[in-house]
């Protein structure tokens, strides 16, 4: 865990991404959490401090469950498959808090649906930084191998890679999981059939997530304006996928759209203008 990171983390809040109140490298001291009667809002993480016989204490906004545990009700509540409204909300959040702190030069490295949570008032919140980096090169392989970018699986002191746009592809990864209910690959290798099909499809300028879908024999459940997006998050070039803030653009309008699609009256409305006219205006008193 780097201490710049969770420096960063303290003095730029956002509404998606777990509150940082407070670390201290150590034993807890009780001024850490003195300055926050509501105590019950804090959560009291711990992982190893920057020496090995140190603990890194933080003081966080307490949360809920994560967004993968969460998944089996959301569903069972929305049919089996999630409808595209539900998942562009969701994704608009996440790549709001991604694109957040990568404007604030972090990367999270870790991006997956276990470290989403759901905060009380039902928002999500970015959290688990243990991996973050403020290093615009990285050398190792971290996080978690189905959600890591093929360039993240072949690092090495000699073949670096950049942590934003390995974001954006475990990004990819995340909404393809939270829409299908599985996995994009297995590993971003050539090891793995779908990684092998996505690279040759990509190569003849196919999207690789129809191809994939077609594969299974299924058709492919995304919009294609969501379709489009993800297969430019899942590019195996880095430099070809967009970076998290055109992500979250692009997101912003979709579920604007969404919406604006929402207020469009269905069929019976539609012969009656007025009654729309009267849901969006207040009465004349
Ligand atoms: N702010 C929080 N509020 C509530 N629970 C949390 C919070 N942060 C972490 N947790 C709980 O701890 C678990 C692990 O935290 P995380 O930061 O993801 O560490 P790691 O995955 O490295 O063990 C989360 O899945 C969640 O259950
Ligand atoms: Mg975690």
């Amino acid at each position: 865990m780097e201490l710049r990171v969770l420096k960063i983390l303290g003095s730029a809040p956002h509404p998606n991404v777990v509150r940082l109140y407070g670390f201290h490298v150590g034993l807890l001291p009780s001024q850490c959490i003195a300055g926050h009667p509501a105590r019950c809002d804090l959560y009291v993480g711990t992982a190893a401090g920057p020496a090995s016989s140190t603990v890194l204490w933080r003081v966080l906004e307490r949360c809920g469950a994560d967004l993968y545990e969460r998944l089996p009700t959301l569903r069972r509540d929305s049919g089996a498959q999630l409808p595209e409204p539900l998942v562009l909300a969701l994704l608009e959040q996440i790549a709001c808090a991604l694109a957040h702190l990568h404007q604030h030069g972090i990367s999270h490295r870790d991006i997956k649906l276990e470290n989403v949570l759901v905060a009380p008032c039902g928002s999500l919140k970015l959290a688990d930084f243990d991996l973050a980096s403020v290093d615009a090169a990285c050398t190792d392989t971290v996080g978690t191998r189905s959600y890591a970018a093929p360039e993240v699986l072949a690092a090495s002191e000699r073949a670096p890679y950049a942590p934003m746009p390995a974001d954006v592809w475990s990004f990819g990864c995340l909404a393809f999981g939270l829409a299908t209910s599985f996995f994009f690959v297995d590993e971003a290798s050539e090891r793995d059939w779908r990684f092998a099909l996505v690279a040759r499809c990509q190569a003849d300028g196919r999207s690789a997530l129809r191809v994939l879908f077609s594969a299974y024999r299924l058709p492919c459940p995304f919009s294609p304006e969501l379709c489009s997006l993800l297969d430019q998050c899942l590019q195996v070039t880095p430099a070809a996928r967009p970076s998290s803030a055109s992500v979250h653009n692009a997101l912003e309008q979709l579920v604007v759209r969404n919406s604006r699609a929402a207020l469009v009256p269905s069929a019976p409305l539609a012969q009656e203008p007025q009654a729309v006219f009267q849901l969006c205006v207040p009465p004349l008193s």
